[in-house]
């Protein structure tokens, strides 16, 4: 028996066949960048070093055309660019306090702070803080950094403030670290003499002790009344030393990263709440109290410390080209859709060739003559603009064929890109736009989609006038918060980019940057508190990817049978997303297996009303009932009206490889019908919407893993579902070091013996596995769980692949070129 089973694990049971001598097209540069956001505090209280929070007092006060009312925060309403309807979309106000991030500690009765308008440091920063001592017992105002301030010992720190005081009067300043159980890890004091104007005080903390959640105090204890602003506190060490920079740790994870471009900044954060949030590059140059801040989508306010200039500047450091992405005049088509009208557009235009000049253009131009003023006489390496982020229709493409024509005017050299919608290729958009360079396409896909769509680039035109760029892609449906499965997956998107790369030639993972005390956005790449820094194992694949990108490719011939694919099955499931809504008379029919139970809710308000059963949360996340098992081939039939909220309603119709297959009507704000796998992007879509207080027939048919979804006998979307492929392989030539690079991924449960059939090159070479189990992924107790780990092996000819496992295997070749 054992005999049995070791021979059956070492024999060969796939073959890969590579040929060294047939080089086919040329690997870009560019393939592997990275995708900058102001997401889950990805710049401050992450990448940007600043550690106060709300340093200029500004972060109660509402964003640009949106009010507070009711403890919600509701952006303009005015029409949506596409639908012309007026958006109800809405957020929760999280703001609570004045003066967010600031405390004063002991003060009761004898001090008091206040947030204040007069006199303002400047108009881009018009909130200051009034400070008023009333005896001489010692108060602390306070400010908790971003969840704590992580401070080692031997660490210096540069304070910064603007301070004023009502009368001419020398105050003592006495600025400290404070950890923790309340004891004092670093204290400078400064007799300062202040008067009725605005002047900037500095001082050096130096850390006598480590805390990752220290705070920031000002000790305050001389009765009077002063005014502060702009307090910034800056580590002595930044990624590469940059004043005003990047923290150190997370800058060098990015730059091991080795990213061909940065993408920056946004996403969703380029396109504001309403159209006048948008982020104003102009804004963000230049001494920190004249940048305005910008308010994030995502719910907080960005200072702008990490501006155009300090982005531009990481560029360079890290050896990245430049993206940066310009507001098309419309703000995010699922929060209001608010826009500028048409005749705004040319303002636009010129601001976006204002910036390019900034980055680019001549010291004796206006804005190139600012650049050296700030400190960078010579050009940044600014190449690509982007117009507008998941914006979609031809009135869209006209707006950037509007641009397009204006910088490639003036700047040949840049090139333009047309972001593509949240997944697949707007036509239309791309049709209206007349001519464009490349065409950014969104991929949020859940578990297993990227092993049954290996293909799919390989069905891409390879005529288009224009290059294809993956701006954001991620596994991140079914995953947890990103596990070892999720990394396979990802490993299998980046192959299938890399194989085809005569038509992808960029592409960058989203979202980067994750502040664990901020997690707005399910999965993202490397995680981070005040101190610590960990990528998940996709960051390493990332990394892989990136440092072991041939110059060109090779044939990889995958000979392998695997299991056959099994049909779409589980649970049928009916749920609401942001909505309540009800569902009545369904009736499965047809069906080849399964069997009833009860319903099973999962989260949200059930219950059963006049004969339909009803869900009337409208909570902001997927809310389901699910009933039975094991149903497959069947014809599901059922009525849903929507009573009320932003969407439509989800019908689950089971699994394929352990990920939910689910049809969403109205979903995306009410804009499309889609197939979904793992609550991710659209597998296939439609406009919709659906009306609230309509009875909508609903039929699905469910066939192996085919499925087709009706509304009210009109078929609205239709898929079927590919076959996972357990073994996967692709390969290239690097031509400065002379070797075959062959990357296989065995995402099966079974380690895979393949004959490695590699022509002329050697049998000897380096191997790096990167491995784990599905359901695994690094933390900050165990950063190093999943990394990669290279050996040389004397003769790979016939090699075992390990399960669920990505392997690098380099062979020496004597190709000249
Ligand atoms: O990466 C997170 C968000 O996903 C981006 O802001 C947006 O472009 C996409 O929808």
């Amino acid at each position: 028996m054992f005999a049995f089973l070791a021979f059956s694990l070492l024999a060969p049971t796939a073959t890969i066949t590579v040929d060294p001598d047939k080089l086919g097209h040329e690997i870009p540069k560019s393939l592997y960048g990275i995708f900058l956001e102001e997401i889950n505090n990805a710049f401050d209280g992450g990448l940007y070093a600043e550690l106060i929070q709300n340093r200029g007092f500004e972060d109660a006060s509402a964003p640009p055309g949106c009010r507070i009312q009711n403890g919600a925060l509701i952006p303009a309403r005015t029409p949506h660019f596409w639908s012309q309807r007026v958006s109800d979309w809405t957020m929760p106000w999280p703001v609570k306090s004045e003066y967010p991030g600031w405390t004063l500690e002991g003060g009761s009765g004898r001090a008091e702070i206040k947030v204040v308008e007069d006199l303002p440091l400047s108009s881009a920063t018009p909130h200051s803080l009034q400070v008023d001592i009333r005896d001489a017992k010692p108060a602390r105002l306070v400010n908790e950094g971003f969840w704590g301030i992580g401070a080692k010992r031997g660490d210096r720190f540069k304070l910064k403030l603007f301070v004023r005081s009502a009368q001419p009067t020398t105050y003592p300043l006495i600025a400290l670290l404070v950890g923790g159980d309340g004891s004092v890890i670093a204290s400078e004091t400064r007799s300062a003499k202040l008067s009725t104007t605005w002047a900037p005080i500095e001082m050096t903390l130096v850390a006598k002790g480590t805390d990752p959640k220290a705070k920031f105090a000002l000790k305050l204890e001389q009765p009077g009344t002063v005014y502060l602003d702009q307090v910034s506190l800056i580590p002595a060490t930044t990624f590469k030393n940059r004043p005003n920079g990047a923290r150190a740790d997370l800058g060098k994870m990015i730059a091991d990263l080795k990213p061909a471009f940065i993408r920056f900044p946004g996403g969703c954060f380029v396109e504001g709440l309403s159209v006048d949030c948008r982020p104003r590059w102009e804004e963000t140059l230049g001494p920190l109290e004249q940048r305005r801040a910008t308010y994030s989508p995502w719910g907080y306010w960005s200072s702008n410390g990490f501006g155009y200039h300090e982005w531009l500047q990481f560029c360079e450091d890290v050896g990245a080209d430049g993206l940066y992405v310009f507001n098309a005049g419309i703000s995010c088509a699922f929060r209001s859709g608010t826009y500028v009208p048409d005749s705004e557009i040319p303002a636009l235009i010129q601001n976006a060739l204002d910036g390019i000049e900034y980055a680019i253009g001549p010291v004796t131009s206006k804005w190139g003559a600012l650049r050296a003023k700030n400190g960078h006489p010579k050009p940044f390496p600014l190449r690509y603009v982007e117009i507008g982020n998941e914006d979609q229709g031809a009135r869209y493409g006209d707006r950037v064929g509007k641009f397009y024509r204006a910088i490639k005017a003036k700047y040949p050299q840049i090139k333009v890109i047309l972001s593509s919608w949240i997944s697949g290729i707007d036509r239309e958009a791309i049709g209206a736009a007349g001519k464009i360079d490349i065409v950014d396409e969104h991929a949020y896909t859940g578990a297993g989609w990227a092993l049954q769509n290996f293909d799919r680039f390989a069905g891409y035109s390879r005529k288009e006038p224009w290059e294809l760029y993956i701006g954001e892609f991620a596994t991140n449906g079914g995953v947890g918060r990103g596990n070892f499965n999720a990394t396979l997956n990802d490993l299998a998107y980046m192959m299938a980019m890399e194989k085809n790369s005569d038509v992808v030639k960029m592409g960058s993972y989203a979202p980067l940057l994750e502040n664990v005390n901020r997690r707005q956005w399910e999965v993202n790449l490397i995680h981070f508190d005040s101190s610590r820094v960990f990528g998940r194992g996709s960051y390493y694949a990332c990394k892989l990817m990136a440092e072991n990108r041939p110059d060109s490719s090779l044939d990889a011939k995958v000979e392998f049978n695997g299991p056959p694919p099994v049909p779409l099955s589980g649970a049928i499931g009916v749920g609401t997303y942001g909505t309540a809504a009800e569902f009545k008379d369904l009736r499965m029919t047809r069906v080849a297996e399964g069997s009833f139970d009860r319903w099973k809710p999962q989260r949200g308000e059930w219950s059963v009303v006049d004969g339909a059963y009803r869900q009337s949360s409208r909570e902001a996340r997927e809310i389901w009932s699910f009933f039975g098992g094991d149903f497959h081939d069947y014809e599901l039939n059922l009525k849903a009206r929507k009573i009320e909220g932003s969407e439509g309603f989800l019908i689950s119709l089971g699994e394929v490889e352990g990920s939910r297959v689910q049809v969403n009507f109205g979903g995306w704000g009410n804009s499309l019908h889609a197939i979904q796998v793992n609550s991710s992007s659209p597998v296939v879509e439609k406009r919709g919407r659906i009306e609230a207080g309509r009875w909508y027939d609903v039929r699905i048919e469910v066939k192996g893993r085919t499925i087709r979804a009706y509304l009210d006998g009109e078929l609205q979307v239709q898929t079927t579902l590919p076959a996972p492929r357990p073994l996967l392989a692709i390969a290239g030539f690097d031509r400065a070091k002379r070797q075959v690079v062959l990357k296989v991924l065995n995402s099966s449960a079974e380690p895979i013996t393949a004959r490695l059939k590699t022509g002329s090159a050697s049998t000897a070479g380096w191997v790096t596995t990167l491995k784990g189990e599905p359901a695994e992924e690094n933390s900050f107790q165990s950063p190093g769980k999943i990394v990669p780990e290279t050996r040389h092996v004397t003769d790979v000819s016939s090699y075992t692949f390990p399960a669920h496992s990505f392997t690098i295997v380099r062979l020496p070749s004597n190709r000249r070129r």
